[in-house]
Formats: structure tokens, C-alpha cells, sequence
């Protein structure tokens, strides 16, 4: 595990960005596995201003997402598909038959887990997984106590994470009860993931996540256990974090 600690939330964000650029300079044709929220709002508007640059294309680019909402159409203001559309894709040269996101409408919700299980294999596994970090420590949406095991699935959501996530819906009881998520297998597969997370609300999951057991009930701390993991953090985020942690890690 990298650790990088950047001081403002801004910084994490372009850190971010310049791994993301660094490899889609060198592989054009990567594919992302990407994630919404508040986090990644900053690192995509970085990524869009280095499409605009000219500095990186999305052209050869293929994505995946890693949740959506069960019962609510993609043109839903708080569906996660206006949102990747709103922050990055309506703004690059990305092909939409490359863009990949769980279908929370799907009649059948069975047939569209393994859909997406499948399409992810067929384009050959996510290279770089993009992720944050929920209150409660859930990746994606699989909340505490999801076994590690788990592929795409649909998800009872939390209280926890429906409160975290009323201020898109402007109430918490427009929140969905479901989502449709990638499970913690399909992101352990990703070949190299990029761990986000700022703000003091986050700095305790974080240190439990990052220093604690490896258990469902704290789904993030999986992660210990991947061998390409880099988690860029602002200095809020990082503030739990056991003192003598930094000693023998890489910080920058
Ligand atoms: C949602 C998403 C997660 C995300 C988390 C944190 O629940 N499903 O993928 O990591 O929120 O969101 P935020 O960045 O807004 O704190």
C-alpha cells in the first residue's frame, strides 16, 4: 500500500488525476472502474481540464461503474448515470458503448448482476479501479458485513449511507432503499485500485480501514490484502491515523 497525504482535498484530487493521466498517456486503452460522490467531483473536473488540454483522450477508454441506484431512471438528477454524465462524460470524447453502469431499472435484477460480472470479464478485468469511501466503511455499496466473496449484487442500503446521500435527493426518504453494486471480489480483481477519501468525517473509518482488521464489518479493510493499492488522502482524512503509522510508509 501507497500512502500519499495531500494537504487540502483539492490536492488529493489532482493526485489522483495525475495517475489517471499518467496511465491513460501510456495505455490508451485502459479500462477504469469509476465511482461517484462528493470525492470524485474535483478529480473529475481535473481529468475533463486534461481532456481539454489535449493532454488525454477517453476515446480507447472503457468504463464500469461501480453502483447505481434500484427503482430510479437514469435521468434521475441523483441517478449515478446523470451523474458521471454531468461531471465527466458529456464533457470528454469518451464512445457511450464503452460507458458501463449497473442498470438500477432492470426487470430482471438477477440477470443484470451477471451481466455485468460478465461484460467486466469479456473486456478483460478493470486495470485501475477508482474508489472512495463510505461513513461506515462501505466500497461501492456493499455495506458492513458483506462477505468478501460477493460479485455484482443488489444491496439493502443502510440508514447510514441514505443519510449520506439524502442531500442529492433533498430528503432522505426520496433515497432509494436498493442499489445495484460491483461486490468486493469484482473490486479486488481490479489489477491496481486508487483509494479517496478527505475530510475529518472520514479520518476514523479511515484508520480502521487502512490499520485495523481485515473484516466484512469494515468493508474497505479488504483493501489491506491488494497488492497495487495507492490511497491519496487530504490531511483531515489522514488525522486518525496511528501516529507512529508514517514512520516506515511512503508519504508524500
Ligand atoms: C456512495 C457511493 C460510494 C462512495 C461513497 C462516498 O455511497 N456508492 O461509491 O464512495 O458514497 O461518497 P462521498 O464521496 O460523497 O463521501
Amino acid at each position: 500500500m501507497r500512502i500519499y497525504v495531500a494537504d487540502t482535498k483539492d490536492e488529493m484530487a489532482y493526485r489522483a488525476a495525475e495517475i489517471i493521466e499518467d496511465r491513460l498517456i501510456k495505455y490508451p486503452d485502459t479500462t477504469l472502474g469509476l465511482a461517484t460522490g462528493g470525492t470524485m467531483i474535483e478529480l473529475y473536473r481535473y481529468l475533463v481540464q486534461m481532456y481539454e488540454r489535449g493532454i488525454i483522450s477517453f476515446k480507447s477508454v472503457v468504463t464500469f461503474n461501480l453502483d447505481e441506484y434500484v427503482g430510479i431512471e437514469p435521468s434521475h438528477p441523483a441517478s449515478f448515470r446523470r451523474f458521471m454524465y454531468e461531471y465527466l462524460f458529456k464533457h470528454v470524447d469518451i464512445l457511450p458503448q464503452n460507458v458501463h453502469i449497473p442498470d438500477g431499472m432492470a426487470h430482471d435484477m438477477r440477470a443484470e448482476c451477471k451481466s455485468y460480472d460478465c461484460a467486466i470479464k469479456e473486456h478483460g478485468g478493470i486495470d485501475l479501479q477508482i474508489l472512495g469511501i463510505g461513513l461506515n466503511g462501505h466500497i461501492g455499496f456493499n455495506e458492513p458485513g458483506t462477505p468478501f466473496g460477493t460479485t455484482t449484487h443488489v444491496v439493502d442500503l443502510t440508514e447510514t449511507t441514505r443519510a449520506a446521500n439524502a442531500g442529492f435527493f433533498g430528503s432522505i426518504e426520496d433515497v432509494p432503499k436498493q442499489a445495484v453494486t460491483m461486490g468486493i471480489k469484482n473490486i479486488m480483481q481490479s489489477r491496481s485500485i486508487i483509494l479517496m477519501a478527505s475530510g475529518e468525517a472520514k479520518a476514523d473509518m479511515v484508520a480502521k480501514a487502512l490499520t485495523g482488521p481485515i473484516t466484512p464489518q469494515v468493508p474497505a479493510s479488504v483493501l489491506q490484502l491488494h497488492p497495487q493499492l495507492t490511497v491519496i488522502l487530504d490531511r483531515q482524512a489522514a488525522s486518525s491515523m496511528p501516529k507512529d503509522y508514517f514512520d516506515c510508509s511512503f508519504v508524500a
